[in-house]
Order: structure tokens, then C-alpha cells, then sequence
């Protein structure tokens, strides 16, 4: 298991270039499905979700091939309609398959996600929608198995704002028979991508974006050609990372306009941020203000954003208030923290956190992705070393995060055992 060793108090300086969005790659990897034929999909990163992503859609009977940030699926044949548990226990995004099998094939055989790490995570709403859109579901010895001849079109609200959810769904309606309406819909920037790439196949995709999101059934999709949008989170993994250490870094093939909260609010912390079309320059000083967050579902600030900046206000100046709105328990990064020196209490669903002059390096461990990244920002400003242990969660959401970090000067290694 590697762990990845930082020595702290480096000053973050020079250029870093944003991967591909993660959460819109899987979605769209799941979409190829729907479009019979050779599908090439562009700047994909290189991560263990994504080459976990290829091997499901290859048990489908898919061929799937990466080469670079480039990823290849043949989807002309599908000779199995069954997501077995050891893909869908490794990686929850798998449930995506779902939609658009049921669309393709009129069947499918999906095994229910466990929790996690952050919370139960339940799909119930993916299948409240395709019930309604006459599939018909039983829940037998831990999988899914959904039918329907052929989908038709339905109006769908969801009690939650449910990214994944809203994929599927998206995914399914653009075979059905007739008009799809779905309400509540999730407005991430990656279900974006998702439309879009649905419409370079055919797909007659009205709203993504907003709350409600009309699709009108097709005959056919072709295989898409398509090209990923920019990781936000990473970009605004790289901006606490900067920030935390009081650097000057430049961010380039990164969207502005996909992290807009994450700008304002790292703005009133004192970094001064500033950008051009497909690139952030950011400057921070030595020591920020503490600013408090609440997450909140697209265009609120990200719930994947919400243990990074924990970390920076750890040493920030004052008492940050972060209060988790979207999973019952993403504090486990807590704790970890709490061994480098940092104090915050945790009361419910808000994290009380006072800033500190300075972290120590600790010995911590990585209890999810996102929580990972959060343990590497804070080892960068602490004093002395730090080992982040079980960093496989990391490698999930970052590709060469080490390699990245050190252009700007970190002193990290990856440690093999
Ligand atoms: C997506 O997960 C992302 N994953 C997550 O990113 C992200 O944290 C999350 O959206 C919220 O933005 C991918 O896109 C692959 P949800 P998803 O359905 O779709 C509840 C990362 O770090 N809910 O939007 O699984 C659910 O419990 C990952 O990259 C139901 O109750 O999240 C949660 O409280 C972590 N029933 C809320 O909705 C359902 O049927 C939002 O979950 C579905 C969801």
C-alpha cells in the first residue's frame, strides 16, 4: 500500500495543468453504450476509477482501450447486461451503467453500491425514475435487475438533487418513447457535459443546467467523438494548495466559470485570484482570514470542495464554520487533522474550526478521495514530515498528483511498500 511522505513550509510557486473532469468522464464513458460503434472520448484522466470504468464496460462485451488521456470503446456488441458486485463494490459511479443498458439492451443486471466512507448513498431515486418510466425493477441477493421492452417518456421530480441520478436518467430517456421531463434535476457542470456529449450522438436534449431538463426519446445514437471539460475540484484542490502555503501559482487549462463559489469564497479569505480564458493566476498571502462555507448542490459551494478548504482554514486567521449539507458524514478527514495540531470541533453537521499559528507533520491516514487531498494540503504547511497513508484513495480523483505538486516546488514522494 504507498503512502505519500511531504515535508511542509515549501512556498508553492510555478504552472500546474488541470486533468479532465473525473465525474463527467464516467458518465460519458457510460454513454458509449447508447451509441453503437467505435466511441473516442478526449482528454480523460488517467485515474483507477477511470481503467475501472473501461473494465465494466469490457465485461459488457465492449473493447476499451486508453492510450494517454484518450480514451477508445467499441460499443457494436453487448453480450452481457450484468455489473457484477466487484466492479460496483470498487467504484459506486458503475451504478451508471444502469440507464443506459436498460435504453440499449431492455435489460439489466446492476449490483446495489454499498455505502461509503461519506455516507449510505442510496440509489433509490435512480429507481423511483425508471419504475416511472414503466422499467420494471426487483431487488434480489444485492443487485438491481431492471426490464422494459422499451422505456417511455415520463416526467420524473426528484426529492434530491441527484447528480448520478440525473445522469441515468438523462442517459435512459434518450431511447424512450417520447418526452422525458426531469424535475429537481442536478446542475452540476459535469451533468452538462454529459447532455452535451449526448447531443454530439443524436440526442434531443433541452435545460441541462438547470432544475428541470427535457429529453425527447430518439431512434438511434452514433458513437460519440467528444472531448472532456476540466476538473473543478482538482483546480480547486490546486488553489488551497497554493493558498495554503502562501504561494503564486498559475493554474492553465482549468474553467473559471465551473468554480465560481470556490473563487468568491477563496477571494474573501484574502488570495487574490484573477483569470483569463483557460487559466487562473493565483497569489496568496502568508496568512488568510477565516471565512465559513456551507455546501450546497451546483452552483453552491462543492460538498468535493468542503475537506479541502478545511485544511486551509486549520492555519487560517480566526473560526471558520463548515457546515456539510449533502452527506452525513464527510468529516472523517477530522480526526487526521486533529494529529497535525488542528482544532476543530465537530457539533452535527458543522465543523467548528479554529485556526492555528501552525500544523505539525503527523503520521495520518486517507479515509476517502476527497479527504485525501485535504491531508496532502495540510501536510504542505505543516512543520516537519508527514506520511499520508492509504493514498490508493487518492490515485482515484488526481492523476500525478505528486508529480504536479513538485513542478511547484513540493518536496513529496510517493513511498512503495
Ligand atoms: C456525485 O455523487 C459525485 N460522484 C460525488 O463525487 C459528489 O460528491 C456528489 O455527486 C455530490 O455532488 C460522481 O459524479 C461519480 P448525489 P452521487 O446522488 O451522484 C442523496 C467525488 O469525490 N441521494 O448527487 O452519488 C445522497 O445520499 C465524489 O468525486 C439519495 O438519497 O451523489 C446524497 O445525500 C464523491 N437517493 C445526495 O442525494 C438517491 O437515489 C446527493 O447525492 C441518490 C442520492
Amino acid at each position: 500500500m504507498d503512502k505519500l511522505e511531504i515535508e511542509g513550509g515549501v512556498r508553492l510557486c510555478g504552472e500546474v495543468s488541470v486533468s479532465g473532469a473525473k465525474n463527467a468522464a464516467l458518465p460519458v464513458m457510460a454513454a458509449s453504450i447508447l451509441g453503437p460503434g467505435e466511441n473516442i472520448i478526449s482528454n480523460v484522466p488517467r485515474l483507477r476509477d477511470i481503467s475501472t470504468m473501461g473494465k465494466l464496460l469490457a465485461h459488457l462485451g465492449m473493447g476499451y482501450h486508453q492510450e494517454g488521456n484518450e480514451v477508445t470503446l467499441q460499443s457494436k456488441d453487448i453480450t452481457s447486461i450484468e455489473a457484477p458486485y466487484d466492479y460496483v463494490k470498487t467504484m459506486r459511479a458503475s451504478v451508471l451503467v444502469l440507464g443506459p443498458l436498460l435504453a440499449r439492451a431492455g435489460e439489466a443486471k446492476v449490483s446495489l453500491p454499498g455505502g461509503c466512507a461519506i455516507g449510505a448513498r442510496p440509489i433509490n431515486l435512480h429507481i423511483m425514475g425508471l419504475e416511472k418510466m414503466g422499467a420494471e425493477i426487483t431487488l434480489t441477493e444485492g443487485y438491481i435487475h431492471a426490464r422494459s421492452k422499451k422505456l417511455k417518456g415520463a416526467v420524473v421530480y426528484f426529492d434530491i438533487p441527484t447528480v448520478t441520478g440525473t445522469e441515468n436518467l438523462m442517459m435512459a430517456a434518450t431511447l424512450a418513447d417520447g418526452e422525458t421531463v426531469l424535475g429537481n434535476a442536478a446542475c452540476e457542470p459535469e451533468v452538462v457535459d454529459l447532455a452535451d456529449a449526448l447531443i454530439s450522438m443524436g440526442a434531443d436534449i433541452q435545460g441541462a443546467g438547470t432544475s428541470t431538463i427535457r429529453i425527447k426519446g430518439v431512434s438511434s445514437l452514433k458513437p460519440l467523438r467528444y472531448r472532456i471539460i476540466p476538473d473543478r475540484i482538482e483546480t480547486g484542490t490546486f488553489i488551497c494548495a497554493a493558498a495554503i502555503t502562501g504561494g503564486e501559482v498559475r493554474i492553465v487549462n482549468c474553467d473559471e466559470g465551473l468554480i465560481e463559489a470556490i473563487i468568491s469564497k477563496l477571494g474573501e479569505t484574502g488570495a487574490e485570484i484573477r483569470h483569463d480564458s483557460d487559466s487562473l493566476y493565483v497569489k496568496c498571502p502568508s496568512c488568510l482570514k477565516s471565512e465559513d462555507i456551507k455546501t450546497m448542490p451546483y452552483p453552491g459551494f462543492p460538498t468535493d470542495m468542503q475537506a479541502q478548504f478545511m485544511a486551509l482554514m486549520t492555519v487560517a486567521e480566526g473560526t471558520s464554520l463548515i457546515t456539510e449539507n449533502i452527506f452525513e458524514n464527510r468529516f472523517m478527514h477530522v480526526a487526521e487533522m486533529r494529529r497535525m495540531g488542528a482544532n476543530i470541533r465537530v457539533e452535527g453537521a458543522t465543523a467548528t474550526v479554529k485556526g492555528v499559528k501552525t500544523l505539525k507533520g503527523a503520521p495520518v491516514m486517507a479515509t476517502d478521495l476527497r479527504a485525501s487531498a485535504s491531508l496532502v494540503i495540510a501536510a504542505l504547511a505543516a512543520q516537519g514530515t508527514t506520511v499520508i497513508d492509504r493514498v490508493y484513495h487518492i490515485d482515484r480523483g488526481y492523476q500525478g498528483i505528486e508529480e504536479k505538486l513538485r513542478l511547484l516546488g513540493a518536496r513529496v514522494r510517493r513511498v512503495s511498500l
